[in-house]
């Protein structure tokens, strides 16, 4: 049996997709396409390499050595075509608190800080809590899919705009952005001094034929740029915390680690840095199969709701695993699409959470073994079938 068609065992492991679905659902019990990490078991040098650390019986102040570092360059090389040095890696934990760190240390209380919509939802609590405002430049919905309004970036940022939080590849959308699309944005952030931080967390899982392009394929931003990367969601090891940022720009970098030494914010997680290290050694195959594993997920999803419910577009599915439903030919708001599947028995997540403008959306998580996943269609079908009568 491939590996990917195994079921982890989730369930009674405090999981949060699994076992605390009372909150998102107002009931328990379902299967869960929701919050985005994977229903199936990570690489498995990265469990040997585990266990091995913890053999050792002692976990205790670790920090980053040359192993660690040319991992993490060889996989950004091999994988991304981009070999940054040593000192612009920054470990850090998860990649949203580090994006909000970056809020707070590198724009002014008060400061314009643009997203996307639709779009990640933590991108706008971070900014609303640093007391800096939102500033939106909607992505244009377009009959070829969604597309960068390069135009509203431009108003945005004469405007006065201190920085943009980039989602590459999109989520929700699953767009994987061309390299004329963020070459154009990267020429609008330089001109206005813009500080761009592109969160490449979903880098590693292409989908489609267009490969990804790091903003760090462009030095003319480097002093304006930081590249948030991270194994959380390339190996499913979102529960250790442990990421790296990528800033090449020595004064922003200098004033970032700053604020992190200060506080003592800079000791790495023992045990994520094992975990780094194995996957970025030699995990490319694994996730080669994963992609090729999540692509044809996708195309059941597609055929399923082609046969059983044609009124239900999907995205095209240029990248993450995360895909993008748009039900607005039912006439319900998001909340009721996703209340009216979970009685059915699937747990997805609610569209207008990821933007105002996206109710009758619904994002869904296919980072899970076939089965489950056709469970779980079956269950979208009882849902919307029984809506329309
Ligand atoms: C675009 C994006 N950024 C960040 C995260 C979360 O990152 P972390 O758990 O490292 O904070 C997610 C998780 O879904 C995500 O989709």
């Amino acid at each position: 049996m491939n590996n990917f068609d195994m079921p982890a065992l989730r369930k009674g492991t405090a999981c949060i997709k699994w076992d605390f679905q009372e909150a998102d659902f107002g009931r328990t019990g379902l299967l869960p396409f929701s919050i985005a990490d994977a229903d199936y078991r990570t690489y498995q040098p990265i469990i040997d390499a585990l266990k091995q650390r913890v053999d050792n019986g002692v976990i205790g102040y670790t920090d980053l050595n040359e192993e660690y570092f040319s991992a993490v360059k060889g996989w950004c090389s091999r994988r991304h075509g981009w070999t940054p040095e040593s000192s612009w890696i920054v470990p850090v934990g998860g990649i949203v608190p580090a994006m909000s760190t970056a809020i707070e240390v590198l724009t002014e209380p008060g400061a314009g800080v643009i997203v996307q919509p639709p779009v990640y939802d933590p991108f706008y609590s971070i900014i609303e809590a640093s007391g800096r405002k939102i500033l939106k430049n909607d992505l244009l919905k377009t009959d070829d899919g969604y597309r960068m309004d390069l135009a509203g970036l431009e108003k945005l940022a004469e405007n006065g705009a201190s920085m943009l939080l980039l989602c590459s590849p999109h989520n929700p959308v699953c767009r994987v952005w061309t390299y004329e699309e963020l070459k154009a944005l990267a020429d609008i952030c330089r001109r206005y001094g813009i500080i761009v931080v592109s969160d490449e967390i979903h880098w590693d899982l292409i989908l489609g034929d267009r490969p990804h392009v790091t903003m760090g394929t462009f030095p003319e931003l480097y002093d304006q740029l930081i590249v948030c990367t991270s194994c959380s969601k390339t190996f499913n090891l979102a529960g250790l915390e442990t990421s790296n940022l990528i800033i090449p720009g020595a004064r922003i970098r200098e004033q970032y680690q700053a604020y992190l030494y200060a506080r003592y914010l800079f000791v790495p997680n023992t045990l994520g840095l094992e975990a780094v290290k194995a996957a970025y050694k030699d995990g490319d195959d694994w996730v080669d199969r994963q992609c090729a594993y999540l692509r044809k997920n996708a195309q059941i999803v597609k055929d399923f709701l082609e046969e059983k419910l044609p009124e239900v577009r999907l995205a095209d599915v240029e990248g993450t695993y995360l895909l993008w439903l748009d039900m607005t030919a039912f006439g319900l708001s998001s909340d009721e699409l996703v209340s009216r599947i979970a009685e059915a028995g699937a747990g997805l997540n609610s569209g207008v959470h990821y933007g105002e403008a996206y109710d009758g959306f619904v994002r869904m998580n296919v980072a899970c073994p076939e089965q489950q996943l056709t469970e779980g269609l079956n269950c979208i079908l009882k849902a919307l079938k029984g809506a329309e009568s």
